[in-house]
């Protein structure tokens, strides 16, 4: 994976992308002490757009109120504003956009409190997360032998870097054994969500998702009940079992990463038709026509990057 850009932005300015450095004493990657999004840019006919960033400027400066940050150098606005420069600054077309916020100073014993929050926004390409073959055939998923964290344990509406331990365990458990991604069950036993995606299920022409109760509420999530109900599917949010997934007519996941995608087999039973099915296909067309600018609900969720506007204070920032 080339992660490379020209800049990263880190604390008001932009740097070159060999000095976006941490010195190896950072609290952050001790103890997984920092919230981070995962945001995507689209090309559109006029020209980037960002898919949804000021919901997931918002779902960051959240994730930074879990885990206890009392006082942010940036607001939401000036947030959005850098991410929009980081992009410009970069000169990518498509791109996945990371904002963190972590602690660069204190949290040695383990609290907040003594240091100050630091903030870092990295864009690269990245296209087809769960592979290209994917995207057309569906994917291959296990239930993973990992719990999903209890919400009063790790905080699930939080993208709180330490909570990506438990994603980690799942997917290098599923893709050692062959499969692509993993599905974990909350600690009831019932299905919560996938390492970095969102659960949907299709039966009887009806779709069914897990309650946000101890899920991330994924934006794409939300995006793509929106988009169902929009199409006059019935989307309900209730609490789903294993052997659902299994005798549903379709399974798909969905996440800022990975998209829209079919599951096609689940712990070696075969989801429907072994494929992608009708309703995945239909919403998945009208998720890929929204963040490209071609769907009626893509003015509300498209923020277009005017990078002519902010090519030049970019230049000037990395310059100085
Ligand atoms: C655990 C988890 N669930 C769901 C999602 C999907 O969320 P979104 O659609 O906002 O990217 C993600 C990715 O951010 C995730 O990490």
């Amino acid at each position: 994976m080339d992660m490379e850009s020209k800049y990263i932005w880190m604390n008001g300015e932009l740097v070159e992308f060999e000095k976006a450095t941490l010195h190896f004493l950072t609290a952050a990657l001790h103890y997984g002490v920092g919230v981070f999004e995962g945001i995507r840019c689209y090309a559109t006919e006029r020209g980037p757009a960002v898919f949804r960033l000021k919901e997931h400027a918002q779902r960051l400066v959240n994730s930074a109120k879990v885990l206890g940050f009392r006082d942010l150098p940036y607001t939401t606005g000036e947030l959005v504003e850098a991410i929009k420069l980081t992009v410009a600054a970069n000169g990518f077309d498509e791109c996945y956009i990371r904002p963190l916020i972590y602690l660069a100073h204190g949290g040695w014993n383990l609290t907040v409190d003594p240091g100050k929050p630091s903030v870092g926004i990295a864009v690269w390409e990245w296209k087809n997360y769960l592979g290209e073959e994917g995207l057309e055939r569906g994917i291959r998923a296990n239930i993973s032998s990992f719990t999903r964290h209890h919400p009063n344990v790790m905080m699930t509406k939080a993208k709180i870097t330490g909570n990506y331990a438990n994603s980690v365990l799942a997917k290098t458990e599923s893709m050692r054994l062959g499969f692509d991604e993993a599905i974990l069950l909350d600690p009831q036993g019932y299905v919560a969500e996938c390492t970095g995606e969102n659960v949907f299920l299709v039966r009887g022409g009806k779709i069914y998702t897990p309650p946000a109760v101890d899920i991330l509420e994924g934006i794409t999530r939300d995006a793509l009940i929106t988009l169902a109900r929009d199409l006059d599917y019935e989307v309900i949010e209730q609490p789903i079992s294993r052997d659902q997934l299994y005798v549903a007519d379709e399974v798909f996941v969905c996440g800022t990463a990975a998209e829209c995608i079919a599951l096609r087999e689940i712990d070696f039973r075969v989801v429907g038709a072994g494929k992608m099915g009708a309703v995945t296909r239909t919403v998945q067309r009208a998720f890929h026509a929204a963040i490209h600018g071609q769907h009626a609900r893509s003015a509300e969720w498209l923020d277009y990057v005017d990078v002519a506007a902010l090519a030049m204070p970019a230049r000037e920032m990395a310059l100085a």
